[in-house]
């Protein structure tokens, strides 16, 4: 057995545009690492139809009754089988994990965002995951007001359709997230994601490359 590998999860409030720097990151990553990349997401996962199967569900609009709890252990079943069939063989593998959102979503949207409390999230996830946190966190520091004004602004036709209540939500995600941030600086690296996407992509590839020793 070789050494094993990294976890790295990008995290972020929406409209952070963590998805689109990552995929520049990717493409820079991929001529380098080759088969040592190994790129997945949540909810759901990289060769996983079980958990894209809960990421369906969980994504749908058929569900409106989808209870808050249910959710939780929705996303935290998701995990768990994301954990054992994609990311944990992989580490062994040594391969370079990188998953696009990962445990602190959970405890920022549903512990913060659905205000069902940070310590009950945790407790549900620490049963899923078995304690295995990312080596490094990647987080897009984005102020609620401005996430919001980036997703509105995509949305042309659903201008100022966000009412008060899905503002409130964002600054407590916003908020979770940053207590998160606060609690681990060795994990964390904060990137400032309200400057011009040309220089996130930027200030990102420097962490990254710092990271894995480019
Ligand atoms: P997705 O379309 O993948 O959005 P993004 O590009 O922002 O990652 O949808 C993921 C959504 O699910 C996003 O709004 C965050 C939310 N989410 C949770 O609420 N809890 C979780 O544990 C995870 C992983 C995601």
């Amino acid at each position: 057995m070789g050494e094993r590998g990294i976890l790295i999860s990008f995290e972020g409030p929406d409209g952070a545009g963590k998805t689109s720097v990552l995929k520049v990151i990717l493409e820079r990553l991929k001529p380098v690492l080759g088969d040592r990349l190994l790129v997945t997401r949540e909810p759901g996962g990289n060769n996983n139809p079980l958990a894209e199967s809960i990421r369906d569900m969980l994504l749908s609009s058929d569900y409106p009754e989808l209870d808050d709890r249910t959710e939780v252990l929705l996303f935290a079943a998701a995990r768990r089988q994301h954990l054992v069939q994609t990311i944990l063989p992989a580490l062994a593998d040594g391969k370079i994990v990188i998953s696009d959102r990962y445990l602190d979503s959970s405890i920022a949207y549903q512990g913060g965002g659905r205000e069902i409390g940070v310590e009950k999230v945790m407790s549900v996830n620490e049963f899923a995951t078995e304690g295995v946190v990312p080596d490094y966190t990647i987080y897009f520091d984005v102020k609620p007001e401005v996430g919001i004004q980036r997703i509105n602004s995509t949305r042309t036709n659903e201008i100022n359709r966000l009412d008060q209540a899905e503002i409130a939500f964002h600054k407590r995600v916003s908020n979770a997230y940053l207590d998160l941030v606060a609690a681990d600086p060795g994990r964390f690296r904060l990137i400032n994601a309200e400057i011009n996407f040309d220089s996130v992509v930027e200030e990102t590839w420097q962490e990254v490359k710092t990271i894995l020793q480019l």
